[in-house]
Parts: C-alpha cells; structure tokens; sequence
C-alpha cells in the first residue's frame, strides 16, 4: 500500500469519524425534544384566551360566569354584574396580565362576559377584543400595554353578537370579525362610514351542521393577494371582504371531516418566504380534529378517536389540491404554533372525544414539530411530554423569546377541581423546544441592531446587526417576522410568520459580529401594520426575538 493511498484512508477515516461526531451532535440535539417548566402553579384563572403585545405582558382572560375564580380583584374592587348568570356580585378576577420577564401576574377587571371571545393587537399595539357570551357579546374591549392599564369597555361596539367568531388584522389596520353563533356574516372594527354594518357571508350558513355547527371559529388567514382564505367545516373559499365576492372555491379537504369547533382541529398560514419575488406562494395546513359525528356520539358517551390527518394546500395555486400527511398521534383541540424558525408545533388537547363540557378523554402530552421544508413522509418529530393535561379551553402562545406560553384546560361548565378526569388548570408552563438546549448557545445569534421597538417601513432596506459565539453557516442564516396571536378554542387569529429577503452577503464587522441587510416585506397584504417579534435564525436556533413595529 503506497503512502499517498494510506494518508487518504486515515483522512477518509477521519472524515468519517467527524461526519458521524457531527451527525451525532445535531442527533442529539433534535433528538432531545424540548423541555418543559412549569412557570406558575396558579395564576387563579384559566387561560382560556391569550395575547402577547409589545411590553412582553400576556392578557389573559376566561368568562365572567364561571363563579368565584382563584385570583381576587385588588382591594375594594368587585363587579356587579346584574346580567351574570352565576354571580352578580364578584370580587374576583377573569383576567390577568402575565408578565413574562418577571414572570408575576396581576389581577385585571373585565366588566362582561368575554367567554368564547375572539380579537387581535391593533397596529398601535393595543389589544381589540370582540364579543362574547351574554351581556357581553356586542361589546369591544380594549386594553393598552402598560404597567397600570386596565380594560376599557365599548358597549354596542358591535353590529351583531359575535360568540365564537374569527378575528383577523387587515392590511389598512382594521379588524375583520367573522362569523359567530348563528351569525353567518361579518363586520369591521373600527367602523368607517362606508363599512358600519353587518355583511352577509352564505359561505358560513352552507357549512352549517344541524346541531353540531363545526363551522365555527373559522380558520381565516390573510393571502398574499389581500383576500381571506376562509376554511370552515370541511371546506374552504377565498373571499373579497370589499365587495363581498368569493374569489374562488377549494376542494373540500380529504376525507371530508369537520376541522372546526367543535370538532376543532387547528391551521397556521405557513411561512411566506421569497417576499420580493412578486410571486409569493401561500400554503395553508390543517392538522386533527375529530370526526363528523363526534360531538352527537360523544353526547352518548361514545368517544370517538380524533383525526390523525394534516391536510396542506397551495392556496395561491390556480388549481389547488389538498395533500394529506399522517401525524404520529391523533389530536383534536391541539393548538398549532408558529416557532421562529418556521416549523410548526402542535401542542396540547386530547386523543378522544370532541370539544364541549366533559366531553374529551385521553390527553395528547406530546406535542409534535412539523418541519414544512423536510420531505414528505419525515416532517413529524414527537417531542418531550408534559405533565399536566390540556384539554378544551386551553392554549397555548409563542412568547418573543422562543418558549411557547401552555396554560388553561377546563371542560367543566365551572371551575371543578376534583373528582373529574381533567380538572380545572390555573396553571401556566412555557415548552422550550430543542433550540433552547443548553448545547446550542454556541449557535445561537443574537440580535445587535435594530433596538427593539424599532419602526420600520414597507418595502425598505433594513440593517441587521447580530452576534454568534461560535462559527457562522453564512449559508444557513434567515430572518424572520412573526405576529402575535390571539389564540383561544385551538385557533390563533392574525399569527403569521414572514422570512425576510436578503439582499446581500453577510460581513463580518467585528469579533463575532456579523451584517446583513433584508428587506422588509413590501405591502400590508403580506404583512398588516402591527408590532412583529423579530429573529435571526442560524442553523434552525432563533436568537432572542425583538419587537419591532411595521408602519
Ligand atoms: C382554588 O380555590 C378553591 C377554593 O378555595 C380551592 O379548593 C382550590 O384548591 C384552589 N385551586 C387552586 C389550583 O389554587
Ligand atoms: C365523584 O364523581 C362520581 C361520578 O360523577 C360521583 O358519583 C361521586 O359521588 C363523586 N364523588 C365525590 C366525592 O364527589
């Protein structure tokens, strides 16, 4: 054996030996499935609703008429309520404010029934709540993010009563509020003089089940062309909100199940990528559920097994087509979340039974990761369980700094926290998935320039500055946008998730610190104003996430 031939080996050995270190390395990695930690014990109320705005606060809120909740209103305070079904005179809280960083929460006082509520943060950052049950189905409510803000209330800041509608932010930075109970039309929040009314939309009365409905808290995402993609029941429209026209009809979805509540599957818009090539695709996925008939049988105590199906469809295709993937466990009342990386996490509700009072079985502890880019066939990664169950009227919120928010559960007509198969959760615990192990810190940027709350415009060149302790993959970096949700029923109204488009190389401009510029995305077609939370992603680990507020 000749030198030169020996050398290449112990190379090729080496080589090897590296690749499978390496291999092994980031095996490790993805296979470590994400950590869970339990934030708060009790935060006295259900986090039926969530919201994050822009001082790292969530709002969180369940109903009015659940009885005394486990959290006091501040001294002296008490809500007479002459309308409330269950206590006219409640010196308790329904809402909190939970402050991430300090992780403390506080009391706040919502004056009516909010239960089944919808809503988004407006662009100013403000959070625009919409209707609810009872005396408070026709209200607007409004909080600010500060430290002593409250709730304001709005009466007949509605035209119709809207009890499990869908809100989303617009591109000129209203609200569109669709559907609800018995509400097969649609309305703006604010008001203009051209749009004071209700609009009607037969769509939601074609999808109507007798007795079941399945059809509410429509899955409704802002298109790349302005339109709404509207999936309700097992079908979906895009429609012109401006003249009331549906643009085009899709297929109905494969095996032609319900997905939405109460059947309650849940649906993200994927990442919009390739923002400056005029022709951006638009891909929609829809996971779980449970299967028409659910809610009827599980009414006789039949408990059916959920839909372990995800269905996915090119929605700025001219003739779209759904193609069905198979999750690794069957989910309904899952919530799926946008990371910023741009994966999808399916997380929490249960294997059983259907969305109503008592009427799951079998929690899903595993959340699962869908990776949209990966093949077919090799997208679903189970990760680490929880403890604690989260059945219906849970949810679950992507906070700026990468962890996802888990509280709430509670399929009692009251709170009940004993003697049934899942009591009622006041608790709150953040999942951290794998890019917040420990062994990746090495890889994990973190965002220099701009500051957080940052504004920036349409269409511009941005600047981003960030730093890396270990070796940069310059082939391997992104940045993406991500709005906050309003997440509630399994459903997070106006989440979106944008990549950037670079546009040019990234230098090195110091030790460990790197420049590249993006461009920001060029309409509010694509993007409506609102505060985003911002992250630089190297090798799939997002930094830290910064607020910054398109305009
Ligand atoms: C809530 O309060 C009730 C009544 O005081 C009590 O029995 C229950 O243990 C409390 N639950 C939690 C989780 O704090
Ligand atoms: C627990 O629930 C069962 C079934 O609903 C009921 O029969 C029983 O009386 C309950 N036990 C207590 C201690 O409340």
């Amino acid at each position: 054996m000749s030198q030169g031939r020996s050398t290449s080996l112990i190379l090729c050995f080496l080589g090897w030996q590296l690749l499978l270190l390496i291999h092994h390395r980031s095996a490790a990695v993805n296979a470590a499935g994400g950590s869970w930690q339990l934030l708060q014990k009790s935060i006295g109320i259900n986090a039926m609703h969530m919201q994050q705005l822009h001082d790292d606060s969530v709002i969180i809120f369940d109903r009015t008429d659940f009885g005394s909740s486990n959290l006091s209103l501040p001294a002296g305070k008490c809500r007479n309520d002459p309308h409330d079904k269950v206590l006219t005179h409640d010196c308790t809280a329904h809402s909190a404010k939970y402050n991430v960083v300090s992780n403390k929460f506080q009391a706040l006082d919502v004056l009516t029934d909010v239960w089944c509520s919808s809503g988004s943060a407006m662009p100013d950052g403000r959070l625009v709540q919409t209707g609810g049950f009872n005396d408070g189905e026709m209200k607007v409510r409004v909080i600010l993010p500060c430290q002593t803000c409250d709730w304001q209330e709005i009466s007949n800041g509605l035209a119709a009563r809207r009890w499990y509608a869908t809100n989303h932010l617009l591109p000129d930075g209203r609200q569109i509020i669709i559907g609800g109970r018995r509400e097969f039309n649609y309305e703006f929040y604010p008001k203009t003089s051209a749009s004071r009314g209700v609009f009607n939309l037969p769509f939601l009365s074609q999808t109507n089940d007798r007795k079941q409905e399945n059809n509410l808290y429509p899955f409704v995402h802002l298109n790349v062309d302005g339109n709404l993609f509207i999936f309700a029941n097992n079908r979906a429209i895009l429609f012109n909100y401006n003249n009331g026209v549906v643009v085009k009809t899709y297929p109905q979805i494969t095996g032609g199940d319900p997905r939405n509540y109460p059947s309650t599957g849940s649906s993200v818009l994927l990442p919009l990528k390739n923002l400056q090539s005029g022709n951006v695709e638009a891909e929609v996925l829809i996971c779980g559920g449970a299967p028409r008939n659910s809610f009827l049988q599980a009414q006789r105590g039949n408990f059916l097994k959920a839909l372990n199906t995800c269905g996915r469809i090119k929605i700025t295709d001219a003739s779209p087509s759904w193609v069905m993937e198979t999750m690794p466990i069957a989910r309904t009342m899952g919530d799926m979340i946008l990371l910023p990386n741009g994966n999808v996490l399916i997380i929490n509700g249960v294997q059983n039974g259907v969305a109503g009072w008592e009427l799951g079985r079998n929690a899903v502890l595993n959340p699962v990761l869908y990776k949209p880019d990966d093949p077919v066939g090799s997208r679903f990664e189970a990760q680490n369980p929880s403890t604690i169950a989260r059945a219906y009227h849970s949810s679950a919120i992507l906070l700026r700094d990468g962890r996802v928010l888990v509280g709430g559960s509670n399929p009692h007509e009251k709170y009940v926290f004993t003697n049934v198969t899942f009591p009622t959760e006041l608790s709150l615990e953040a999942f951290s998935p794998d890019y917040l192990n420990a062994g990746v810190p090495n890889l994990r940027p973190r965002i220099l320039a701009p500051h957080t709350q940052s504004q920036i415009g349409y269409g511009q060149k941005l600047v981003v500055r960030f730093w890396l302790a270990g070796p940069l993959n310059a082939n391997a970096v992104s940045v993406t946008l991500v709005a906050p949700s309003f997440t509630t029923h399994s459903f997070s109204q106006s989440q979106r998730l944008l990549v950037l488009s670079g546009t040019s190389k990234i230098l090195t401009v110091g030790k460990n610190a790197y420049r590249m510029e993006v461009i920001s995305p060029g309409s509010g077609n694509l993007a409506p104003p609102a505060f985003y939370t911002m992250y630089v992603v190297h090798q799939g680990i997002p930094s830290p996430g910064i607020w910054v507020q398109l305009k």
